[in-house]
């Protein structure tokens, strides 16, 4: 995404242009960009030749997850329908691991079934469903167990999932005594020791300290796994002015522990994958001044891409044609949706805007469309993808006779 000649461009179109084209707003999504990450993240890690499972919930696109399959990543489901997804996307089921606190007997029945790589445990009575099941079919199952290593990733408060007062995983306590219990179970094969201590992490050192739970962990019990997954949660930077994740440290720590564990890597990233591949073309529809602020009133609300509203997150918002002229007022950018945290971003000043002029806003590709809803009956949007000067619409938008 850059600008030539003021102009808004992803890859080699023109925004203004496309917004003239597809009804807006929707979501915009750059091929070259998903391609670069999913590179990127290869060549970070190369040297420890991870399994990579795209984490399906930060964007379940068909499309998208074909892609993201071609480059021979596995996938991280969380339901059936995205189990059922990512199979359709064509990704091997040797390279799917299930996570998730509430996985009900249906959707444990339907991961055997699939014969998936790994489902990971989040509790004591999961694993009791799981080794039942799997005893019905006179199986034995791969199974991990997800560690609740009690630390504070340091990220949002609301997508923090480390520590004990969080409802994802199992205590090391409990972990160590399930190790015992389903040891020689004849029904369950524990494989995998796995972890995830939260999203958007731009610091290397709640990393390190995961990594030494993990270490004081197999020490204390000697307990030989196949995998390690280490879950995703690598940030992106959504400002200019953002700390950025220390891909190298964190390397170097896992090929410390490495060297002291012969064991396979999983990791489960979604936001560095797809975070920054799209954006949201939505178009002005009002402009209001009201005491010292402007409103800039668009047609993307909260139910397009809820972020903001959600979790107080600031995403940037740029115009699809730059002009020099500087309105030194307060603008807030915000969706028709009748509710006061439909906003999207606040800023002190901004160029000068009129009516129907289209606007961008940025590093939506990761939990966007996802989290979409039907809040206000409105529907949901389009998503296209451009290769070049290729457009296709990946995604139609909701067709608002059929919710009615
Ligand atoms: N693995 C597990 C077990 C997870 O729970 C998650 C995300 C991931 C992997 C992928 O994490 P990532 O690499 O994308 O950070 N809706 C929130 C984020 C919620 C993340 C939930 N779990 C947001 O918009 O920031």
């Amino acid at each position: 995404m850059e600008y030539r000649n003021n102009n808004l461009y992803v890859e080699k179109v023109n925004t203004n242009f496309l917004s003239k084209k597809i009804k807006t707003p929707f979501y915009c999504y750059s091929l070259s960009k998903l391609k670069n990450n999913i590179k990127e993240f290869k060549k970070n890690f190369y040297e420890i030749n991870p399994l990579i499972c795209f984490s399906v919930k930060s964007n379940n696109n068909l499309n998208i997850l074909r892609i993201i399959g071609r480059f021979g990543l596995g996938a991280d489901v969380v339901s059936k329908g995205e189990l059922l997804r990512a199979l359709k996307a064509g990704i091997n089921p040797n390279k799917i691991v299930f996570s998730g606190v509430g996985k009900t007997l249906d959707e444990i029945n339907f991961a055997l079934q699939k014969k998936i790589l790994l489902i990971n445990a989040e509790s004591e009575n999961e694993v009791r469903n799981i080794e039942s099941i799997a005893k019905k079919k006179n199986k034995k199952v791969n199974i991990g167990l997800r560690l609740n290593p009690n630390i504070d990733a340091q990220t949002l408060k609301k997508i923090s999932t480390g520590r004990n007062k969080d409802k994802f995983g199992i205590s090391e306590k409990d972990f160590i005594r399930l190790l015992k219990k389903y040891n020689n179970s004849q029904n369950l094969n524990i494989k995998c020791l796995s972890v995830h201590i939260g999203s958007q992490i731009l610091d290397y050192k709640p990393y390190l300290k995961m990594m030494n739970v993990i270490d004081g962990i197999i020490k204390k019990t000697n307990f030989k796994f196949e995998y390690i997954d280490l879950g995703g949660g690598m940030g992106i930077e959504y400002n200019k002015n953002s700390k950025k994740l220390n891909y190298k440290k964190y390397r170097l720590i896992i090929k410390k522990f490495l060297r002291r564990h012969k064991v396979k890597i999983i990791f489960e990233p979604g936001r560095s994958i797809v975070g920054n591949t799209g954006i949201l073309i939505s178009k002005v529809i009002y402009l209001k001044s009201s005491g010292n602020k402007n409103f800039v009133i668009m047609d993307a609300a909260m139910n397009d891409f809820m972020r903001p509203a959600l979790y107080g997150s600031k995403h940037q918002i740029v115009p699809a044609k730059k002009n020099r002229t500087i309105i030194k007022k307060i603008h807030d950018f915000v969706g028709p949706i009748c509710e006061t945290t439909d906003i999207f971003l606040s800023m002190p000043s901004y160029q000068k805007i009129k009516e129907n002029d289209t606007m961008a806003i940025c590093d939506v590709g990761a939990y966007g469309i996802v989290l979409a809803s039907n809040y206000n009956l409105r529907t949901k949007p389009a998503e296209i993808l451009i290769n070049k000067s290729n457009i296709k619409i990946i995604s139609k938008k909701e067709n608002l006779k059929k919710i009615i």
